[in-house]
């Protein structure tokens, strides 16, 4: 049977303390001890159902991680102060000076930047390559290598990695699948194809409202304790601990997701078939010119579609600039970074999100200078959004009036 991952937040129960519908909200950042014993077992890490200190763990804090483990089909979850403080602490968790990780080249900026700039200086190395080609993959693994890490559909290039192939070959050496499932919230479930960890920027489309940075990793009840030791675990002592107010916003902002993930799909899979449909070099997985359309076909769990993102390629970055603009004025969306947001956002990833990663590497990922991402909103009537962005187009000249317009 399918994963059916909004079924399993629906069910989560939860009473505020005084019998409110959401939970309270634990404003605290220490907590008392009725015996000094209880303290220093808690420190062991064996009290359970007891807090010490925030920054370890908070009832906020974990009644989101209950919520997001349960969308993933983890065991349990940890959240914290963003995507990037999740990233970095797995990996720094789990590798050590001389490890080596095996990385998809086209994933976030940030995470690329991390990678290959600022891990090193821990000596720990990494092998960026197409995550698509699962021979290139294991090819690159070497007798040091400690995870394979990737994004189910990647930032910005909209590639599919096909996760159950992956998770077989980290299996045979191994090694952990490192999964962060940004773009594909509900959809996909990496942990359920085989992923050792799962990994979200909240920040996107699970917060939906672009008004905070957040992040989770979920995992194993094993995984997120040694990240939560007092001693050696990467998330208490690298400190990007969620606020425990934005928990509770952000547990309420989960409960609308599966609504907005279909609203989210359905919009953009509308215009990227008329986009491709007006020959823009369109990329979309749910169209079938996408090499891995069928693959995500048989990944995907019912409902949810494809997601909220689409790109096009306008041929050069003056026109994708001026086409953003237009759209903004037109009130068609927001020249601006990052997704997930009620309003559709668009921005140039070479020259924004995806600067850190080199020129020449951009060319050979085939990230060129005229590719707009689109993180499509939440509009009522997509039929009317797709129209006004025609006319945008037209105006520039990126796509020309059909003989019927140009009759008019
Ligand atoms: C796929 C992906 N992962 C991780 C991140 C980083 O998340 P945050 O900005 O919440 O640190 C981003 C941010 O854009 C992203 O797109």
């Amino acid at each position: 049977m399918k994963f059916k991952p909004a079924n399993h937040i629906q069910d989560l129960q939860y009473f505020g303390e005084f019998g409110g519908v959401n939970p309270s909200i634990s404003d605290s950042s220490t907590y008392t001890f009725l015996s000094a014993k209880t303290m220093f077992d808690t420190f062991e890490g064996n009290a359970d159902g007891c807090y010490l200190y925030s920054r370890h763990s908070s009832p906020s804090n974990l009644y989101l991680g209950k919520a997001l483990a349960a969308m993933e089909g983890t065991e349990t979850a940890t959240v914290t102060a963003s995507g990037m403080g999740a990233i970095t602490a797995v990996l720094m968790q789990l590798c050590k000076a001389e490890d080596h990780i095996v990385s998809s080249r086209t994933i976030y900026g940030g995470t690329y930047a991390f990678l290959k700039n600022f891990a090193p200086r821990f000596k720990v190395s990494t092998s960026f390559v197409d995550i698509t080609k699962l021979d290139l993959v294991e090819a690159a693994i070497t007798s040091k290598t400690k995870v394979i890490y990737c994004e189910s559909v990647s930032n910005p290039l909209l590639e599919v990695a096909d996760i159950e192939g992956l998770a077989e070959i980290a299996k045979k050496h191994k090694l952990k699948l490192i999964v962060d499932n940004t773009f594909s919230p509900l959809s996909i479930s990496p942990a359920k194809l085989g992923a050792d960890v799962v990994i979200h920027s909240l920040t996107k489309f699970i917060n939906g409202s672009s008004d905070t940075v957040a992040g989770v990793i979920c995992g194993t009840q094993e995984f997120i304790d040694n990240l939560r030791n007092v001693n050696d675990g990467a998330c208490m002592l690298l400190g990007a601990t969620m606020d425990s107010l934005r928990a509770a916003s952000v547990l309420k902002n989960l409960r609308t997701l599966h609504i907005r993930m279909q609203q989210h799909s359905k919009n953009a899979s509308y215009l990227a078939q008329q986009f491709e449909a007006d020959g823009l070099k369109t990329v979309y997985p749910n169209l079938s010119s996408h090499p891995s359309h069928t693959l995500f076909k048989s990944m995907m769990n019912a409902h949810y579609g494809f997601g909220g993102m689409l790109t096009i390629d306008v041929g050069s970055l003056e026109k994708a600039n001026a086409l953003m603009e237009l759209m903004q004025e037109r009130n068609l969306g927001y020249l601006a970074v990052s997704l997930g947001f009620y309003k559709t956002l668009f921005s140039a990833p070479g020259s924004s999100t995806s600067s850190e990663i080199p020129e020449e590497e951009q060319k050979e990922m085939g990230l060129s200078n005229g590719l707009i991402r689109f993180s499509i909103g939440l509009d009522a009537d997509i039929e009317r959004t797709y129209k006004m962005m025609r006319e945008c187009m037209m105006e520039l000249n990126i796509l020309k009036p059909t003989v019927q317009e140009t009759a008019l």
